[in-house]
């Protein structure tokens, strides 16, 4: 497995609220962490990775809502955490653990006992994530899931110093780092799904904000049968190049994650000139303007061949839900009519 050079020394774990967390979380929370169409996305994941017949599913870090989607018969479900009555509400637990992970990483189970730990929006919190990965490891069955998500949204004075400093890219680089380090588990897999319109009815509704995102990584516990990291399904996975249905996975893949499909970048909201010249199905085009994609890098060489200067860069229509080239004479063209970013954050 390839590891990330990322520096884990020097207070990276240090956070501002040292204080007990077995007395902090105490108090109880009953609210959601992420709005209703992130929480259906986490869901639906949940249901496409967790199989087998009546999986035994540990829930770390749980609070009420453990996201088990109603079509997940699961055997016995465990939740660890720090609330009592959090856990006392949570309809999928057959069996609550109270367990302060940062003062003992160590879990209170046997090896092997589950086939599907879940950690959802959380892993910020953690102090010792390489030592409980590890744990999480041991108590998994060989080829058990281990499902690690999380989303822009964190209570700043618990979380730890590295997670608060990071963006996105580097978080999901941490969060592989800690599955590399503990050595339990094969390659991890990275599913994201951003920029989704924010639910009707919720309070951020209207305001041009889209649904939290949600980025999940995952990966199975060495020693499975497939000896390698199960697959998301078709649904939810980028399709491989060259694959018989390769175009209509693709735009599949781009609705649900409003991602580049060449190079995993979040797509900009590009607002379409007005022109007598060209029909836009959508005011609003997707459009990827990293200048590190290989689709847009190979655009260059692809137009110089033919004699002309320029490139072109992925862009996805909405409304059709078609992907196109966008042709673009110099690496600043058209960057004037980019849409707030911040939006699909
Ligand atoms: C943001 S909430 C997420 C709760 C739940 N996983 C969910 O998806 O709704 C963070 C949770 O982490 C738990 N937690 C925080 N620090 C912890 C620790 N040191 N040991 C165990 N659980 C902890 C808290 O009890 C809290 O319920």
């Amino acid at each position: 497995m390839t590891r990330p050079d990322i520096d884990l020394s020097g207070g990276s774990f240090a956070r501002d609220d040292e204080s007990s967390d077995r007395s902090f979380y105490a108090v109880e929370r009953p609210v959601s962490h992420l709005d209703a169409t992130a929480l259906a996305t986490v869901e639906h994941l949940v249901g496409a990775l967790v199989d087998g017949p009546g999986p035994a599913v540990l829930d770390l870090m749980a609070s009420w809502d453990s996201h088990l989607p109603s079509s997940l018969r699961a055997g016995r479900v465990v939740g660890l955490g720090l609330n009592e009555r959090e856990l006392a509400a949570n309809p999928a637990l057959s069996q609550r653990v109270i367990h302060d992970l940062n003062r003992e990483p160590r879990l209170p189970f046997t090896d092997s006992a589950f086939d599907a730990a879940l950690c959802t929006v959380s892993v910020d919190y953690l102090t010792r994530p390489i030592e409980v990965f590890a744990e999480v490891a041991r108590v998994l069955r060989p080829g058990g899931l281990f499902l690690v998500v999380f989303s822009n949204r964190f209570f700043p004075p618990k979380v730890v110093r590295i997670w608060r400093e990071a963006d996105e890219a580097e978080r999901i680089a941490l969060v592989r780092e800690y599955f590399a380090r503990c050595g339990g588990f094969t390659e991890p897999r990275l599913f994201l799904s951003r920029g989704k319109p924010r639910p009707a009815g919720d309070r951020y509704a209207g305001c041009g904000v889209p649904s939290d995102p949600v980025v999940a990584i995952f990966a199975d516990r060495r020693g499975g049968p497939l000896g390698t990291t199960r697959e998301l399904p078709e649904s939810l996975r980028l399709p491989r190049s060259g694959a018989p249905d390769e175009p209509r996975a693709r735009r599949r893949w781009v609705a649900e994650t409003v991602c580049c499909p060449h190079c995993g970048e979040r797509l900009s909201r590009w607002r379409v000139p007005q022109t007598p010249f060209t029909e836009w199905s959508s005011p609003v085009q997707l459009v990827c303007f990293n200048d590190d994609c290989p689709y847009y890098g190979g655009g260059w060489q692809a137009f110089a061949r033919q004699g002309n200067p320029g490139s072109y860069r992925f862009m996805y229509d909405p409304d059709s839900g078609t992907c196109h080239p966008m042709p673009v004479p110099t690496p600043t063209a058209f960057r004037d009519s980019i849409e707030e970013t911040e939006e699909w954050s």
